[in-house]
């Protein structure tokens, strides 16, 4: 991987650095090196010193303890409670009338939340958990659209000391139940549907499908968001409307220790079974609440939208936890942005006053497709600030959200992190960061990276390695749940010392960062992870499939598009029909997301002679490219009737 050079990127003319705007440096909060010199002088005091923007219960002993790794704790000894910090400290600060939360739904119905109005919302949700047996260190799982009662879930699990598990919506019954069945979840918080471009989607009705083979789950709660019907199970299931009508909207936050778990994430890996990646109370907080305030640059009149789902890490450290422990205001939208048409997001803009938007590069892709006449149709005027997160962001799209949504004056942050991260890590900060287009540009102060080659070594400018990080930070995962042994496999195996992002990299002559995807078995499909793995172990689950083999093939929306390659068991026959069937048993295994684009039918998978598919070859095969190296291949007659296969 260390062969090419990219140093010459930087000849073309439109690929300068933009420098942040005079009149945005003049507000921001960060206008000069000082925080980042700080960072360098002395990281732990720095960290110390971020901390401080938290309310403690109990003040930390130490800031790290770093005498176990990969097992680091921070804020050793400190106790919070986080719900109260995005909640009671903010009303206590004089906060109570203000927007904490707006929300527009599908059909355009809104709601409004102040903090006090939140707070009061949360502590009663607590209340029903609390009398619904939820104790301190259990596990519940939210599985829901983006409605304001999935977030009142998450603080209300905060508040009590339960971890969250939130499963992404479109994720299926058979996703969800292994994600309850991995986190053991006493509880589910789910809804009787969602809304999606104008249709109802069941949720409820479909969770019955697998409730029975959850034997951990004795409580689900159902919010009525849609209307389509379900069956109640006696003393199991109840509505949260029956159970909030008189709940006691006193509830007092529990005590936290920094280390005690917050909650889990489930990710897709290498393997068939996604990770549970497990955050934990302090360090998660002061990590999302810095990066919250500096990236986005925070400012009191902000309203701020970030348009991922809360399925997802985004939603929770930049929806919930990071805007909420700085007193922000959060807009949220249940729809797409392109019903009822395709001009949904900037009528929202204009509707609302975003003045801070924060979306993936897949959706800039998109937009831009669709043409410029739905941006230039709305106001934007109300917007200083825009961010790119889940992917690599090309040029092409940047300099478009840049002119096209930007007009040319909002700074663009592309945010490079992950699950396993928890916080921003490499970003620029906006009031002086100049900006290169598809670069996330420099660490985030007191965060310390490089690039490395497969011996661990630094790699020179411009050379091609990978993407890892040098010393622990507070938002890190503290294991995988239950799976130390994988945590330590998966991140701190690879190099002593280091921890193992997955993604590949280079840096310029700046030291600029240029992030260049997943160098692992995992795809990155409309900015979200999908392991291999998991897409196979779902074909091959099929009673018709021996064998299966998935690649993302590069697409210009999506990133990558799901390819799969199977070979059918004797008797089963190839035909348009069962590859139909095929995608459908993979939406119906994990969900809509992870439905492979394109299925071809082989007789056999070209593999090493160890036995190990070679997903490089299927890829220069679908992508038409010239094949490389094949003479470690076992049988290199495999890929000539791949490739004619491919042709038809
Ligand atoms: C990719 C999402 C390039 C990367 C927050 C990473 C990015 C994976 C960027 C994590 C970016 C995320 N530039 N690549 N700005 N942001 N990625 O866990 O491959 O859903 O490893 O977290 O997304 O995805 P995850």
């Amino acid at each position: 991987m260390t062969d090419t050079n990219h140093g010459d990127m930087f000849s073309e003319e439109h690929l300068k650095p933009f420098l942040p705007d005079q009149a945005f440096k003049a507000r921001a909060l960060i206008h000069d090196q000082a925080l980042y010199r700080k960072a360098e002088a002395d990281r732990l005091s720095y960290w110390a010193e971020m901390a401080e923007n938290i309310e403690w219960i109990n003040k930390w002993d130490q800031v790290l303890d770093d005498s176990n790794p990969p097992y680091y704790k921070w804020f050793v000894n400190g106790k919070l409670n986080v719900a109260a910090n995005c909640l009671d400290r903010q009303v206590d600060k004089g906060l109570g009338n203000k927007k904490a939360l707006i929300f527009e739904g599908e059909n355009g119905d809104c709601t409004t939340l102040t903090y006090s109005d939140l707070l009061k919302e949360v502590s009663k949700f607590s209340s029903v958990l609390a009398k619904l047996g939820v104790n301190k260190g259990d596990a519940v799982t939210i599985w829901m659209p983006m409605v304001p009662e999935a977030i009142i879930t998450m603080l209300a699990c905060t508040r009590i000391g339960a971890m969250h598990s939130v499963v992404f919506g479109g994720f299926s019954p058979e996703a969800l139940k292994d994600r309850i069945l991995d986190s053991k979840s006493k509880v589910l918080v789910t809804a009787d549907g969602a809304f999606r471009r104008g249709k109802t989607i069941p949720m409820k009705s479909a969770a019955d499908e697998v409730l029975q083979n959850c034997p951990s789950i004795e409580r689900v709660v159902i919010v009525e968001r849609t209307g389509i019907p379900f069956e109640k199970v006696p003393n199991r299931d109840f509505t949260w409307t029956e159970l909030i009508s008189g709940a006691e909207s006193d509830f007092k936050a529990v005590i936290m220790d920094a280390e005690d778990p917050l909650f889990i994430l489930y990710s897709s890996g290498t393997t068939g079974k996604p990770k549970g990646i497990l955050h934990t109370t302090g360090g998660y907080l002061v990590g999302v609440n810095a990066t919250f305030r500096y990236v986005f640059d925070h400012k009191e009149n902000d309203i701020y939208w970030c348009t991922a789902d809360i399925g997802w890490i985004t939603g929770h450290s930049y929806i919930v936890y990071g805007p909420l422990s700085n007193g922000s205001t959060v807009f949220i939208y249940e729809g797409v942005p392109d019903y009822p048409a395709k001009d949904r997001f900037w009528e929202l803009i204009e509707k609302y006053k975003i003045t801070v938007f924060y979306t993936a590069p897949t959706a800039i892709r998109s937009f831009m497709r669709w043409g410029n006449q739905f941006p230039d149709g709305c106001n934007l005027g109300s917007l200083r600030l825009l961010g790119s997160v889940g992917e690599p962001i090309n040029p092409e799209a940047w300099l478009w959200y840049h002119e096209h949504i930007g007009k040319g004056h909002c700074p663009i942050v592309d945010t490079w992190w992950q699950t396993e991260t928890g916080m921003i890590m490499i970003t620029p900060l906006p009031g002086v960061t100049p900006l290169k287009p598809g670069s996330a540009t420099n660490t985030f102060p007191g965060i310390e990276a490089d690039v490395v080659d497969d011996q661990g070594r630094p790699t020179k400018t411009g050379q091609r390695g990978f993407l890892v990080i040098k010393s622990p930070w507070p938002a890190m995962l503290r294991t995988l749940y239950e799976d130390h042994e994988r945590y330590e496999y998966t991140y701190w195996k690879q190099y002593e010392g280091l921890y193992f992002t997955g993604d590949g990299a280079w840096k310029d002559a700046d030291g600029y960062f240029w992030i260049m995807g997943r160098v692992d078995d995992v795809l990155n499909v409309s900015g979200h992870r999908i392991g291999t793995m998991e897409v196979e172990s779902a074909l091959v689950d099929h009673h018709s499939v021996a064998e299966a083999a998935v690649i993302g093939k590069v697409h210009e929306i999506k990133g990558h598009a799901i390819t799969a390659f199977v070979t059918l068991k004797e008797g089963f026959e190839g035909s348009e029909q069962l590859a139909q069937e095929l995608k459908k048993h993979v939406g119906k295994m994990i969900g809509a997301i992870a439905r492979p684009e394109e299925i071809f039918f082989t007789y056999e998978l070209p593999k090493t002679r160890s036995g190990k598919i070679m997903r490089r070859l299927l890829r220069d095969i679908a992508e038409n490219r010239e094949l490389g190296d094949v003479t470690t291949l076992m049988d290199p007659q495999v890929v000539a009737s791949i490739k004619d296969g491919f042709k038809e």
